[in-house]
């Protein structure tokens, strides 16, 4: 467990770094106006997305490395995690408020999930052609365009 949480905590951050590299690399020396042509191949488009989830993972592979390394202690020396076990608190309890959390996230993920892909498709077909991108040139009233 200590092992893999590691190399995955460690492979997805420097995995992520690389994208990040490789996305400046290939706006080097930017400035024409086809910039965006140069990582809207499929391929950079996939990479944007999946990079997105390598934090996350990244940190529950580190949390999940530091939980299982320092086991049996809770505190190192001082205190075993079997002494730290709440009396009060019974299993049914503890399973019951992790499959509570684990629907309700996981019912939040899969809306996020439905909603990131519907106005994703939709802003793509949506943003009107004239639409400006200098803030200079808009009004209050201009409907709202994605930008980066
Ligand atoms: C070269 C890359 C990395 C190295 C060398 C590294 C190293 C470490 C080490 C040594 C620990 C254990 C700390 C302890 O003993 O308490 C740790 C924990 C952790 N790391 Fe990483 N890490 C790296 C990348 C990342 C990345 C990219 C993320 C997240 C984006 C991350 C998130 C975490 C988290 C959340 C913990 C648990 C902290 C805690 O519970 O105290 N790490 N990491």
């Amino acid at each position: 467990m200590t092992y893999w949480s590691f190399r995955l905590m460690m492979g997805l951050g420097f995995a992520g770094m690389a994208v990040a590299a490789a996305v400046l690399w290939r706006l080097r020396g930017r400035g024409s106006e086809h910039d965006e042509d140069r990582v809207s191949h499929r391929y950079w488009l996939w990479a944007a997305a999946t990079v997105l989830f390598m934090p996350l993972l990244a940190n529950s592979f580190g949390w999940i490395f530091t939980e299982m390394g320092r086991q049996p202690w809770l505190v190192m020396g001082l205190m075993t995690t079997r002494t730290g076990v709440s009396p009060g608190v019974t299993t049914f309890e503890v399973a019951t408020s992790l499959a509570v959390f684990t629907l309700l996230y996981g019912a939040l993920a899969v809306v996020m999930v439905k909603l990131s892909l519907r106005y994703g498709r939709a802003g793509a077909e949506h943003v009107p052609e004239d639409a400006s991108f200098d803030p200079g040139e808009r009004s209050d009233d201009d409907e709202f365009v994605f930008t980066y």
